[in-house]
């Protein structure tokens, strides 16, 4: 543990603005635009072994929000790509996550933008444990509501009512996760993960537009789904595909940073095949925890399929 930080959890240590302090001790003003309209854009990063899983993807997707949102200068006074490791170092978080938010910071209230702009940018890292495998081998519960977002899901916006909500019903309804469905049927993402289904061997999942996030996971589960020799489609498919009678062989799994994969095997009352994780899910898992652990420098695990 460091030792300005001696007699503190060690992962209570927070990155305000470019200084770094105890989380407890972090102010933001109750005008900043990202408490008062939800002005602002946001990152969740896996730490596995004390390190940033696809930092670069994840900074890269961060710009773009940014670019969206038209507040790019916001970073120019931050490195994240060497902060963020430093964040990590200081706050003695092994397994766990950093989570960032850059908003358009302190101004007096008006919806119009504030010239010039004093960004509000955070970033904190907490510890959470990965999904066991005994959770993955028994696989999630989606409940499925209809997509009550804005039309610009592909930002990362700190914008979550929607699907706080969604969430929050799901869980109600005794489902892990929402499912986000467009008004003909076809299936979006989740409340916060993108969704793929396995059907004839084919491994589909929403195409990169405004209805759904450009996953971080979503992309390099189609990498290495490509790299096996699985054929990829990246086309909106429906629920009634995947879940009509005689569907033995469908695979739906969602994908997200915290959970990577995790095979889903029900959406609500309808049960996906014979309601266990399937050998393709379980197979692009195996591919992606593998990958992980290299990235990171730790052993693989033992495979699950
Ligand atoms: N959410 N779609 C939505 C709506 C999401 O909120 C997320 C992630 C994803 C998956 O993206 P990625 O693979 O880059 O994590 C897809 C984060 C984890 C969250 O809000 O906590």
């Amino acid at each position: 543990m460091d030792t300005e930080m001696l007699g503190r959890m060690p992962e209570e240590v927070l990155y305000l603005n470019g200084a770094f302090m105890p989380l407890s001790e972090g102010r933001i003003g109750v005008e900043d635009r990202g408490f008062e309209l939800g002005d602002g854009v946001y990152e969740v990063i896996k730490v596995m072994n004390g390190r940033l899983v696809w930092l670069d993807d994840h900074l890269e997707r961060l710009s773009r929000s940014l670019a969206e949102v038209r507040l790019s200068e916001a970073l120019r006074d931050h490195a994240l790509a060497s902060a963020l490791p430093e964040l990590v170092r200081r706050s003695g978080v092994e397994q766990g996550m950093v989570y960032i938010q850059v908003t358009r910071g302190l101004a007096p209230r008006e919806f119009v933008f504030p010239h010039p702009p004093h960004p509000t940018v955070l970033a904190y890292a907490r510890s959470k444990p990965a999904p066991t495998v005994e959770t993955i081998r028994g696989g999630i519960v989606l409940h499925a509501v209809g997509d009550q977002r804005w039309a610009r899901c592909d930002i990362k916006s700190t914008n979550l009512l929607a699907a706080v909500l969604a969430k929050e019903e799901a869980r109600e309804a005794g489902a892990h996760e929402a499912l986000f469905m467009a008004p003909d049927g076809l299936v979006r993402e989740g409340g916060s993960s993108n969704v793929f289904a396995v059907m004839d061997g084919v491994v589909r999942t929403h195409p990169l537009n405004n209805r759904i996030l450009g996953g971080i996971t979503r992309k390099h589960v189609i990498e290495m789904a490509r790299d096996r020799g699985y054929a990829v489609e990246e086309r909106a498919f429906a629920l009634d595909e995947v879940l009509s009678p005689g569907g033995a062989g469908r695979e739906l799994f969602v994908a997200a940073t915290l959970v990577d994969i995790m095979p889903v095997v029900r959406v609500d009352d309808r049960v996906v095949a014979d309601g266990r994780p399937g050998p393709v899910t379980l197979t692009l898992l195996d591919a992606l925890r593998h990958e992980q652990a290299l990235l990171v420098g730790l052993q693989p695990p033992p495979a699950l399929l």
